[in-house]
C-alpha cells in the first residue's frame, strides 16, 4: 500500500484510488506525452523548461491542451506539496482521453491528467566513483523522438537488453551516428572538447542536456553539438549520460573496453561540481 497522493482530471487523491477507464487512449494505444520533472528541497528544478517541453509535444500530438502553463505549474506544485520527501521525482502524463476503440481521432473528449511523484533515487555513491557500463545497439526507434511520447515499448526493449548484459544503458546508433540513450542524453569529451548530438527529430531535447550546455558555456568549457559517429563514440576520452533522475553519470566502460582510464575523467568532474553548484544555488 502506497500513502502517495497523485492528481488525476481535477482530483487529489491516494495513488491506490486512482482509476482510469480502460478505453483511455493510453492504455489502448499509447496516445499521449509524458514530463519527468526532479524536485530538490521541495522546489521543481527547471520548471519552465519541462513545461515549454510538455506545451511543445501537446501541440505536436494535437491533443487540446488542458491547462495554461500556470494552471500546470500549481497541479505540480500541489502534488509535491502533498507527498514527503524533499527530494521527488515528479510523473506527469496527458493522454488525449476517453473514446470508443478508433485509429482517427474521437472529437470532444476531455484528454486525461495523471502525475505522481515518487521519492526520488539518489544515485549510488559507488556509480560516481566507478562509472557506469553501456553498450551500443541499433537505434530502432520511429522518427519523432523528440516528442516525449508515452509510447516507450522500443526504449523499455533497448533498455532491458542492455541489463541483461550487465549495463546500466544502452547507447543508441542510427545510421552509424550515435542518436542518445534508451532514457537519456549523450555527451563525449576528446582532447577535453565537449561534444553531443545536434538537436534533432531523432532525439529528445534534454532538459538536463541544455542545462549542461549553458553551464559549459557559462564556465568557458569548450562545447559543441555535432554528428557523433560510432567510431568518434568508441574513441571518446569520456562519455557521459544525462537525465532528470541520473543527473550526469560518467559511462567508464563500452560494449566491455574501457573508456579512456576507465575511471570518470576530469572534465566530468568539472561539470559534476559545476552542476551540483548550481543546484544549491537554486535551493539556497
Ligand atoms: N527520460 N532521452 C530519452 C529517450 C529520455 O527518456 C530521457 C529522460 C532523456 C533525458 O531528458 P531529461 O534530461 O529532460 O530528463 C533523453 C526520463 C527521465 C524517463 O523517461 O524516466
Amino acid at each position: 500500500m502506497s500513502d502517495a497522493i497523485v492528481y488525476l482530471n481535477g482530483e487529489f487523491l491516494p495513488l491506490d484510488e486512482a482509476k482510469i477507464p480502460v478505453l483511455d487512449r493510453g492504455f489502448i494505444f499509447g496516445d499521449g506525452v509524458y514530463e519527468v520533472i526532479p524536485v530538490f528541497h521541495g522546489k521543481a528544478f527547471r520548471l519552465e523548461h519541462h513545461l515549454q517541453r510538455l506545451e511543445t509535444n501537446i501541440n505536436a500530438i494535437k491533443i487540446n491542451n488542458p491547462q495554461s502553463k500556470t494552471g500546470w505549474a500549481s497541479i505540480i506544485n500541489e502534488v509535491i506539496s502533498r507527498n514527503n520527501p524533499t527530494d521527488q521525482s515528479v510523473y506527469l502524463q496527458v493522454t488525449r482521453g476517453i473514446a470508443k476503440r478508433d485509429h482517427k481521432f474521437p472529437h470532444d473528449i476531455e484528454p486525461t491528467v495523471f502525475v505522481m511523484s515518487n521519492p526520488l533515487t539518489e544515485v549510488p555513491e559507488s556509480e560516481l566513483e566507478n562509472g557506469v557500463t553501456a553498450i551500443t545497439l541499433d537505434d530502432i526507434r520511429w522518427q519523432y523522438c523528440n516528442i516525449k511520447s508515452i509510447a516507450l515499448l522500443p526504449n523499455i526493449l533497448l533498455r532491458q537488453q542492455a541489463v541483461e548484459q550487465n549495463a546500466s544503458e544502452a547507447i543508441l546508433i542510427k545510421d552509424g551516428k550515435v542518436t542518445e540513450g534508451a532514457a537519456s542524453n549523450i555527451f563525449t569529451v576528446k582532447d577535453s572538447i565537449i561534444y553531443t548530438p545536434s538537436k534533432a527529430d531523432c532525439l529528445l531535447p534534454g532538459i538536463t542536456r541544455d542545462l549542461v550546455l549553458e553551464l559549459a558555456s557559462l564556465h568557458g568549457m569548450p562545447c559543441k553539438e555535432i554528428t557523433i559517429s560510432l567510431n568518434e563514440l568508441q574513441d571518446a576520452d569520456e562519455i557521459w549520460l544525462t537525465s532528470s533522475t541520473k543527473e550526469i553519470l560518467p559511462i567508464t566502460s563500452l560494449d566491455n573496453k574501457k573508456v579512456g582510464s576507465g575511471k570518470p575523467g576530469e572534465t566530468w568532474k568539472t561539470m559534476y561540481h559545476h552542476y551540483q553548484d548550481y543546484k544549491s544555488g537554486l535551493s539556497s
